[in-house]
């Protein structure tokens, strides 16, 4: 990969906390898929197990966890020729930067972060001192690539917002060395819900497994979990998040998946009731899944993993290594 011919850079992350779900996949990775065929664009897609390490992971866990995460962006179609995979901790860069980042951060704008707030439930003594730092290493991985643009979910847009006023403010101080990265969150799907409590987010930390469909779940399961998932006492299907918030996310998921509209799907199911929605978008879910999980247990185990990491981790230590240079120059530290 030659750097002069590139333009743009796009950047994102997945922890590796247990295994991705259909939030992830349809708010960010699926579209990972695109955007590594974008022209005069570089891409970087990383594993952010340093991120993982904020709450208590259990380390055999965190090991297996992050190569299936690796395996899993093979198998929905990342390829290493296009696009750079690696994981974070491969790349020391990413914590020096952090550093030099969290000297210019404000306790302030630390402390408005929504999601340090729901994590750490209200209870800051007992809350991780990463737990609230975090966004700042979230700000220096996007920054050392010189990232444009930063494709994710809704809930990220809090935590990208800082990673500009850092940019912004690092410039001014220290001379130009960041690119403004700009957030690329897409209208359908950027916040998929639980399927148990659809007012809320699907999410990995979810105490029920009825929350959430993961990338590797069975037919059986995939099908349990979307008969189990709450509608309302209505027997309409329409898409309305407000009064409708299970309806409307069945709709979101079947909508993003097959790429038909919205409107269109409302049209389809004019008539038929949320038995119908729910058979069909098991179908739907269960066909789109097969071939992936067929793919990841085809390379989960196999050598084409570390390979995988091991050329990522080599492009990327030479981009961030770049930018890291520059931030340390600029802010008077020696080098030999
Ligand atoms: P994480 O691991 O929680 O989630 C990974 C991606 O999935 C998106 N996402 C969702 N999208 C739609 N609906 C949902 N219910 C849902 N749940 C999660 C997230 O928005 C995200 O895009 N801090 C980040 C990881 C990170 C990162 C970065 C991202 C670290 N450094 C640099 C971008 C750039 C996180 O915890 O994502």
């Amino acid at each position: 990969m030659k750097e002069c011919i590139y333009l743009n850079r796009i950047f994102s992350g997945i922890q590796p906390t247990r295994v991705a779900h259909l939030g992830n996949y349809l708010g960010a990775l699926k579209h990972f898929v695109d955007y590594q065929e974008a022209e005069n664009t570089e891409s970087f897609f990383c594993v952010v197990d340093l991120h993982a390490l904020t709450v208590r992971q259990d380390p055999k866990e965190l090991h297996e966890r992050t190569l299936d995460l690796i395996a899993t962006y093979l198998a929905i179609g990342l390829d290493p020729n296009k696009a750079n995979l690696f994981v974070q901790s491969h790349v020391p860069a990413h914590s020096e930067a952090a550093w030099l980042l969290t000297t210019i951060s404000r306790m302030g704008e630390m402390s408005r972060m929504t999601q340090f707030k729901d994590k750490s439930k209200g209870s800051s003594e007992t809350a991780g001192v990463g737990l609230f730092s975090y966004p700042i290493l979230m700000a220096g991985d996007i920054l050392l690539y010189q990232t444009s643009q930063v494709p994710v979910g809704e809930d990220q847009k809090q935590h990208l917002e800082l990673a500009r006023d850092l940019a912004e403010r690092f410039n001014r101080d220290y001379g130009d060395i960041f690119t403004i990265p700009e957030p690329m969150i897409n209208k359908v799907g950027a916040r998929i819900m639980g399927l148990d409590q659809p007012e809320k987010k699907m999410s990995k930390s979810a105490e029920s497994e009825f929350n959430y469909i993961t990338l590797l779940d069975t037919p059986k399961q995939i099908e349990k979990k979307l008969k189990r998932a709450v509608t309302d006492s209505e027997n309409e299907i329409r898409f309305d998040p407000e009064n409708k918030p299970g309806v409307s996310n069945l709709l979101t998921i079947e909508s993003v998946i097959t790429g038909q509209s919205i409107s269109e799907l409302e049209q389809h199911y004019q008539g038929m009731g949320y038995g119908a929605l729910k058979k069909e978008l098991i179908e739907v879910v269960t066909d789109h899944l097969r071939p992936i999980q067929e793919r990841y247990q085809e390379i989960r185990y196999s050598d084409e993993l570390f390979h995988t990491l091991r050329k990522g981790a080599a492009r990327a230590n030479e981009v961030a290594g770049e930018t890291l240079a520059k931030m340390k120059k600029a802010m008077g530290l020696i080098q030999l």
